[in-house]
């Protein structure tokens, strides 16, 4: 972190543009017409750029385009009480609070979530990793309604017993904590641990209609919010349970049932945080796994993945980009076999993938 990416409002820039500084000393901004406006906003770009912010164009108009309440190419005059709001949340990015929280919403695989803080803010890095569980998962969905077409060998026949069972007390019995009426749902069972915002699982639940979901979390602040994101972005579709996603009690009625786990756990090395949004804003239980090389959580989400799993189900967990070697042992140790690192957008290593 360079000396000016540390600035705050406080420590501001002096060649900061006037109407920022006007607003720092405790005065409001003018009424604007069009062009004045959009000068403040290029005023403003620069304004974070200077304070470190690494997408300063983009934050400058997605907060112009909140206040104003339309696209910037839209707006005609704005008045001061709106131009003294916008230039209060540019002096917010510029105090390198997340655009998120600023805003109160994020956005993930095309699905527009409520952002709050002390809840973990979904990258986009994430997007890959959701995506290898919904395209497993969407697979195993078509395989059930087309029985011929089998993925894994025996998945059509496992989801065809579930659905047989459904009506019946036993699937009811095996759901242990979770609802019998989820337990009626024919399509592949996914568990999402360590939701979070519930991003993954929204996502998978919007992306394959017949899955059920359950996602784990064990946050009372992140829980709630994920059981708000889900249940408005699919309604009734995933259960959310607040407990230690490690702990062998939590959904133990559901081991040896589960077709595909995801997961996005804690998994940063002790003391590797780099950008101020996220040391300041992202809660520690959410970035650090744990240990010097951050594989404690990561390690236990592992093993009980192994346990959830049903014989050929799939474990697709986010990792940091020097950990794929050890967490590829891990999952060896714990029994699970075609064991891989997944990559990223750019090539590198950045999920586990093994079947048990
Ligand atoms: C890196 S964040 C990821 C959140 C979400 N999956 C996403 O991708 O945005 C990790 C989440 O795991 C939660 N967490 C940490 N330890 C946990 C545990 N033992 N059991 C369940 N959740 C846990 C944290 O509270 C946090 O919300």
């Amino acid at each position: 972190m360079t000396g000016s990416q540390e600035k705050g409002w406080a420590g501001a820039p002096r060649d900061w543009p006037q109407a920022l500084l006007g607003l720092r000393d405790g005065r409001s901004a003018q009424p604007l017409g069009r062009y004045a406006f959009r000068r403040l906003v290029r005023d403003a770009s620069r304004a974070l750029a200077e304070a470190g912010v690494s997408s300063p164009e983009s934050d400058a108009r997605a907060l112009a385009d909140l206040v104003v309440g339309r696209p910037l190419v839209m707006v005609d005059d704005v008045g001061a009480a709106e131009a003294t709001r916008f230039l209060t949340l540019v002096a917010r990015r510029a105090a390198r609070e997340p655009l998120q929280l600023i805003t109160g919403r994020m956005w993930f695989r095309g699905l527009e979530l409520r952002a709050r803080p002390g809840v973990f803010i979904v990258r986009p890095e994430t997007e890959v990793v959701a995506g290898a569980a919904i395209d497993a998962a969407r697979g195993l969905a078509r395989e059930a309604e087309s029985p011929g077409e089998r993925a894994d060998g025996g998945a059509a026949r496992h989801l065809a017993a579930r659905h047989r069972d459904a009506d019946g007390a036993s699937v009811r019995a095996a759901s242990g904590a979770v609802s019998g009426e989820a337990a009626l749902v024919p399509g592949p069972l996914v568990v999402d641990l360590c939701t979070g915002s519930g991003a993954i699982a929204a996502a998978v639940a919007t992306e394959v209609p017949t899955a059920r979901v359950v996602a784990v979390e064990i946050d009372a602040v992140a829980a709630a919010l994920a059981r708000e994101n889900c249940e408005r972005l699919a309604p009734g579709r995933v259960e959310v349970v607040q407990a230690d996603a490690t702990a062998p009690a939590t959904l133990a009625a559901l081991d040896g049932t589960v077709d595909v786990v995801v997961s996005n756990p804690p998994y940063v090395p002790a003391g590797a945080v780099e950008d101020p949004e996220t040391a300041r804003h992202d809660p520690e239980r959410a970035l650090f796994g744990g240990g010097a090389d951050g594989l404690a959580v990561p390690t236990a989400v592992v093993r009980r993945s192994a346990a959830l799993l049903r014989p050929g189900g799939l474990l697709v967990m986010e990792h940091d980009a020097g950990q794929g070697a050890a967490l590829r042992a891990v999952a060896t140790a714990a029994g699970l076999r075609q064991v891989r690192t997944g990559q990223d957008l750019t090539g590198r290593g950045r999920y586990l993938r093994a079947r048990r």
